[in-house]
């Protein structure tokens, strides 16, 4: 099973009543650690590539190369999607041409019309080959390395309209922010998101800004259609908290603490637990 296209995997969260974790991506540590957690708890994952990260992994080619490599060397058997995140219009090209099972066109900082026929182009594209396609209306808010939204809720008939492309899952913006949210954030918009899910039927939606909601609010969105939620800051917070935590205590100092294999363990083994938490969390465990 191990590398596919997203589309399945979600199709059947939707059906079930659980989302499917998308973890994001930075290196092969963190590549290791999410594909383990999910093996550990027999559940579905995607991971996440931003624009900056697959360019910091030097290029999509790599990354998809270590996945299946890694999916290979570890037994993993979960499915497992590799997924373009806020891809622009030449990402989603790239990431077709380097293998990926699957991508994100975002294309809600267009006018409608525009969106539509970008999606168009590339909801064929992805399909020819094999390849899952999420579309995004209405904006998240916040920044995710380096895409910044407003924040501004979808419009139900917009969503419609996108859904109507044949897309495979659909990113509404309903009040949810990239990383860490303020203290006077006002919650998810409930309303909007039962408004989309009823224009749009049986199409899985996805939350983007998993870091920081609620537990009950994540519960609340699954039951509302939420099939797919996006986690990247809380890793990023973990690993970097563990990693602090061993340097102030002054284990790269003892014997050979410095070793990387040994620096980089207390940050990826966070990360590890973070995600097993998140995909108990989702409903996923068991669902491979
Ligand atoms: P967070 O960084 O808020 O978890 O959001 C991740 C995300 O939505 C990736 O697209």
């Amino acid at each position: 099973m191990a590398l596919v296209s997203a589309a399945e995997m979600l199709k059947k969260a939707k059906a079930g009543h659980y989302a499917v974790g998308q973890f994001n991506i930075n290196n092969l540590e963190w590549t290791k650690a999410v594909l383990t957690a999910a093996q550990e708890c027999n559940s579905p994952v995607i991971l996440g590539v931003s624009e900056g990260a697959g360019k910091y992994m030097t290029g999509y080619k790599t990354v998809q190369a270590m996945v299946a490599a890694m999916i290979d060397e570890l037994g993993i058997t979960v499915p497992v999607a590799t997924h373009l995140d806020h891809g622009s219009f030449d990402g989603c090209m790239k990431c077709i041409e380097a293998g990926f099972t699957s991508i994100m066109f975002d294309g809600s900082h267009y006018s409608i019309e525009e969106n539509v026929e970008k999606t168009t182009e590339l909801v064929k594209l992805a399909h020819e080959n094999g390849m899952s396609i999420e579309a995004e209306v209405g904006s998240i808010g916040g920044e995710e390395d380096g895409v910044v939204g407003a924040g501004e809720c979808a419009d139900p008939n917009e969503c419609k309209a996108i859904a109507d492309l044949g897309i495979d899952f659909l990113a509404a913006g309903i009040g949810n922010i990239h990383g860490k949210y303020p203290a006077n954030w006002a919650g998810l918009s409930f309303e909007t998101l039962a408004a989309v899910q009823e224009k749009t039927g049986d199409m899985p939606l996805v939350l983007h800004g998993g870091t920081g909601i609620p537990d009950d609010m994540i519960k609340k969105a699954i039951d509302l259609g939420v099939a797919k939620i996006n986690v990247n800051t809380d890793c990023q917070l973990v690993f970097a908290d563990a990693t602090r935590k061993y340097i102030e205590a002054g284990k790269d100092l003892e014997g050979k603490g410095f070793d990387p294999r040994k620096l980089l363990k207390p940050g990826t083994d966070a990360i590890a637990e973070c995600v097993k938490t998140k995909i108990e969390l989702f409903g996923s465990v068991g669902k491979a």
